[in-house]
């Protein structure tokens, strides 16, 4: 699916999020604050959109995705970022890889997420910190209903005028209304083995930004082996139930 969206993604993200992304994507690189010389994971990169503020800015980031369709425009678009093809619930990297790690808009299109925040954790160093970006739930009611509405109706409506894969939005939409609000996220996290989570609204619950920090040497490769038990979410059946769309 997403090698099919690959050429147009972030022109109907865009469009789709009435420019809202940018300033989502902000947010996450504030609450990374990395520095220089420090080594990022960027997972589901896709076209390298969530790693660019890094490279910008001299510091070490690895995109990682499994979609080879979205890599290619991502690499074609900025050659300079490492590009890394790798799976989010096997991720081809050492233990104790990076300083930081964070995830944009993929958690959710992950078939086993809670396996990739398990992998997560052990790819980063011991007091290395993650972030995570994902679609969430309104808090206030009338805009929970509002948001509901635009997702579920006007939204596959403006993608079939504006991408080449609408079904793929309808997948978006279901997608983020079958997912795990705010703070079922951070209980996911605490079960993988992450310290001190905390998450932040954006958009009034549209988004949330879960930030969390892996504990020392100590603490952490026991929790992420515990929480490397099979798991499969909610939005890993509704996918199964969608059939590709024809070309
Ligand atoms: C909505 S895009 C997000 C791209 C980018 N992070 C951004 O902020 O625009 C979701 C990405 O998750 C990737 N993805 C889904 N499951 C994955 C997995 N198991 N391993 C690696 N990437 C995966 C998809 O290929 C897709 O590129």
């Amino acid at each position: 699916m997403f090698d099919d969206v690959a050429p147009k993604y972030d022109v109907v993200n865009d469009v789709l999020s009435m420019g809202q992304t940018r300033r989502w994507r902000k947010v996450v690189v504030e609450a990374m604050d990395v520095k220089p010389g420090q080594r990022v994971l960027d997972l589901a990169a896709g076209t390298g959109t969530s790693s660019e503020p890094y490279a910008d800015a001299g510091i070490d980031v690895i995109a990682c995705d499994f979609s080879l369709g979205m890599l290619k425009v991502g690499k074609r678009r900025r050659p300079d970022i490492d590009f890394i093809a790798g799976d989010a619930t096997r991720l081809p990297f050492a233990d104790n890889t990076f300083d930081a790690s964070t995830i944009s808009f993929g958690l959710r299109n992950v078939n086993e997420p809670k396996k990739a925040l398990a992998e997560m954790l052990r790819v980063t160093k011991p007091g290395g910190k993650l972030v995570i970006a994902e679609f969430s739930q309104p808090v206030v009611p009338l805009w929970r209903t509002m948001y509901t509405e635009y997702l579920m109706r006007a939204l596959p409506a403006i993608a079939v005028k504006v991408s080449s894969n609408p079904d793929a939005y309808v997948y978006l939409a279901e997608s983020i209304r079958a997912w795990p609000d705010q703070d079922h996220l951070a209980v996911w996290l605490k079960e993988a083995g992450w310290d001190n989570v905390s998450y932040r609204n954006l958009s009034g619950g549209i988004v949330a930004v879960h930030r969390a920090a892996k504990a020392g040497a100590e603490a952490g490769p026991s929790a992420a082996a515990a929480a490397l038990a099979a798991h499969t979410g909610p939005v890993a059946k509704l996918r199964r139930n969608i059939a590709r769309p024809a070309r």
